[in-house]
């Protein structure tokens, strides 16, 4: 058995990243506030007792679930212990979470990352990372088990949350524009499939290809990334900007989209449900 490390959050991300760190062999001591049968993995019976591997990892949804397991992460990790957080946070909140590690004499390296559940399952997810220099190399082992490339943006780990939400704002724009290009050639007689290949040709990216399939075959159900989850970061987008005095009208739109969404009842649908609302809008479907 590998060196151990601890697992916070067994969720659509944290399960299959936990998976794949043992099957690279480490030992992993997961903790998920739900119970959950988890193949592969030691689970243990608090956060606490996680973060006495001495290096823990967190993959969960949100600032708030974070700060619940906090404490339990600030008693277990050793001296010097490594808290790796790889959920989308708040830039405030994580720069928050630098500094109540350092003066509990703990180092904290912040890590989240692009790609939905299955991608993670493959271990192909895009990392981005900020933090001390010796930090990233010791927990690179890890990230090269979760992931297939690693950007290393900063050495102060709030940075790697605030390129994290540029990225997700980049996404969730792709996404409206996606669905009202869909709507908008449907409604002038081509059908979707033509237009996708057109996408996936020349706009190439893994992020409109892969989200283009999704539209068009309407996978908004199991989630690989909840709706509400969506509106969370949507929200982060805009603590970002406002601290920052950055006019973000883009965003605005964005966020009342999701908020549609929320208000419609799809908050556990995958956020691409947001193409029903299109729809809607432009007469398709009712
Ligand atoms: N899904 C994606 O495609 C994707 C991609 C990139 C990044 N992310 C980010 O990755 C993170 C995890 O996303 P996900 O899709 O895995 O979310 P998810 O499936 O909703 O899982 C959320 C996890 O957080 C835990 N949790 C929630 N509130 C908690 C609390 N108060 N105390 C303790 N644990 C709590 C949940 O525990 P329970 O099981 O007990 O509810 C679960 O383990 C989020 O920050 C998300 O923005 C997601």
């Amino acid at each position: 058995m590998g060196r151990a490390v601890g697992f916070i959050g067994l969720g659509s991300m944290g399960l299959p990243m936990a998976q794949n760190l043992a099957r690279a062999g480490f030992q992993v001591l997961a903790w998920n506030r739900t119970p959950k049968e988890a193949g592969g993995l030691t689970l243990v019976g608090s956060p606490k007792e996680a973060a006495e591997a001495g290096v823990v990892i967190t993959m969960l949804a949100d600032d708030a679930a974070t700060e619940a397991v906090l404490p339990g992460i600030l008693e277990g990790l050793p001296p010097g212990g490594l808290h790796i957080a790889m959920s989308t946070l708040g830039v405030p909140y994580s720069k928050a979470l630098a500094e109540r590690h350092r003066q509990a004499g703990k180092r904290y390296l912040a890590a989240p990352v692009f790609g939905r559940p299955e991608a993670a399952a493959r271990g192909e997810l895009r990392i981005v990372v900020a933090g001390a220099p010796s930090d990233v190399e010791e927990a690179r082992p890890l990230l090269k088990a979760l992931g297939q490339e690693v950007y290393e943006v900063g050495e102060s780990p709030h940075l790697a949350h605030a390129v994290k939400l540029g990225g997700n704002f980049l996404i969730a724009a792709m996404l409206e524009a996606l669905s009202e290009a869909y709507v908008l050639v449907e409604k002038n007689g081509v059908r979707r499939e033509a237009f996708y290949e057109v996408v996936r040709g020349f706009f190439r990216s893994p992020v409109y290809e892969n989200y283009g399939r999704i539209l068009l075959e309407r996978r908004f159900s199991p989630p690989g990334f909840r709706l509400r989850l969506g509106l969370k970061d949507t929200r982060l987008i805009h603590q970002a900007a406002d601290t920052t005095h950055t006019p973000l009208p883009l965003g605005h739109l964005l966020l009342d989209r999701l908020l549609e969404g929320m208000a419609r009842g799809m908050g556990e649908e995958d956020w691409t449900a947001i193409l029903k609302l299109v729809e809607a809008k432009g007469g398709l479907n009712g």
